[in-house]
């Protein structure tokens, strides 16, 4: 297994232009109800605010809410509200996620805790989370409210098992795959959910899209995790590295620890404990050639592979299509 050729930036924003072209109007929908919802009357919040507003990211959870939604029926009013608050709690997990990593940049830009300190950053992703809450609120049952917050519990769960095991040179896969699938795959998969729940498709259509999302979370993480130690900052737009200096050891890492040679294995171990970012370099012939790369790309694309699985139950249709190309994007994205 080879490394999925991967897209350039450019191509990648078109790629995502063009998977999302069938959910224009609902993507455009949630983000008037985003930026509504967060409106506040105080300068310095409302500065924060449009931060997150000029500096958007892909917005791959609200288009999994309005693509699923599509797939199992029709996308209904609450949709862009589902949208909007996914996005929301997502915003929200970023800002702390930043604090946590002491991330410098993020969506092409200063991070919140960069720009405006560590106190400010904490305060806005509650403020996010806070309105999230609110917002799914709105609907007419607690329905949404209570699965949003059983994902929130998950990913918090998942950062602070990360956490915990810092600078644990023996971690394991079954735990890496926990802590992922925590930390971004319940907010995919609850995603899904919610889009299939809202366009009035039974439990067993629910139950395969969230399956779909949480294949897709998973995938999308261990990519992530490569692009950590090979990607480019200027496509990711985010600071990278930053698993490394916190000795937050990914599928990659975990691998070449585990099955390879002891020379290597015991040079990765030196670098790792000394966490420098600088170490990128050093590690990635390592991982290259003892084959721990290839591993981890077999195990995103075996997810892969899941996600496309699951969409069996829908029917034929262009919302379908997209949810299929959308679980091959995840790999080959380049931010
Ligand atoms: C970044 O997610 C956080 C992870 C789960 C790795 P995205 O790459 O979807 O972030 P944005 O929203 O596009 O910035
Ligand atoms: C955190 O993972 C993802 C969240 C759920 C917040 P990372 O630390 O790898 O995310 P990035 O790379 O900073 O986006
Ligand atoms: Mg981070
Ligand atoms: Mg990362």
């Amino acid at each position: 297994m080879t490394r999925p050729s991967g897209l350039q930036a450019e191509e990648s924003r078109r790629t995502l232009g063009r998977l999302f072209a069938p959910i224009q109007a609902g993507l455009a929908a949630a983000e008037r109800v985003f930026q509504d919802e967060l409106k506040s009357r105080h300068p310095f919040v409302q500065t924060l605010v449009d931060h997150c507003g000029d500096y958007q990211g892909k917005r791959l959870r609200p288009a999994l809410v309005l693509l699923t939604g599509g797939a199992c029926g029709r996308i209904g009013e609450a949709h862009p509200i589902l949208a909007a608050v996914v996005e929301m709690v997502h915003t929200a997990t970023l800002v702390h996620d930043d604090v946590l990593d002491e991330s410098l940049v993020r969506r092409h830009a200063a991070t919140v805790n960069a720009e405006w300190g560590n106190e400010s950053a904490v305060m806005l992703g509650d403020y996010l989370f806070a309105h999230a809450y609110r917002l799914a609120a709105s609907l007419e049952t607690t329905l949404a409210c209570r699965w949003i917050g059983v994902a929130a519990k998950e990913v918090c769960e998942g950062e602070l098992q990360q956490i915990h095991n810092r600078g644990n040179l023996d971690l394991d896969e079954a735990t890496y795959s926990q802590i992922i699938a925590g930390k971004t795959a319940a907010l995919t998969a609850v995603s899904c959910r919610l889009g299939a729940h809202y366009a009035g498709a039974l439990e067993p259509a629910v139950a395969a899209m969230e399956s779909y999302g949480w294949h897709v979370g998973m995938a999308f993480q261990i990519a992530d995790d490569v692009l950590d130690i090979w990607g480019d900052e200027r496509a990711t737009g985010k600071s990278l590295g930053t698993d490394l200096e916190k000795q937050k050891l990914t599928l990659p890492i975990i691998r070449l620890l585990e099955a390879g040679d002891p020379a290597a294995v015991a040079e990765a171990r030196g670098l790792l404990m000394e966490a420098r970012a600088g170490s990128r370099g050093r590690l990635q012939p390592l991982l290259e050639e003892s084959g721990a790369l290839d591993y981890a790309w077999a195990k995103a694309r075996w997810h892969v592979e899941q996600a496309i699985a699951a969409l069996d139950v829908a029917a034929p249709s262009p919302y379908k299509d997209v949810l299929a190309e959308m679980a091959e994007y995840v790999l080959r994205r380049s931010s």
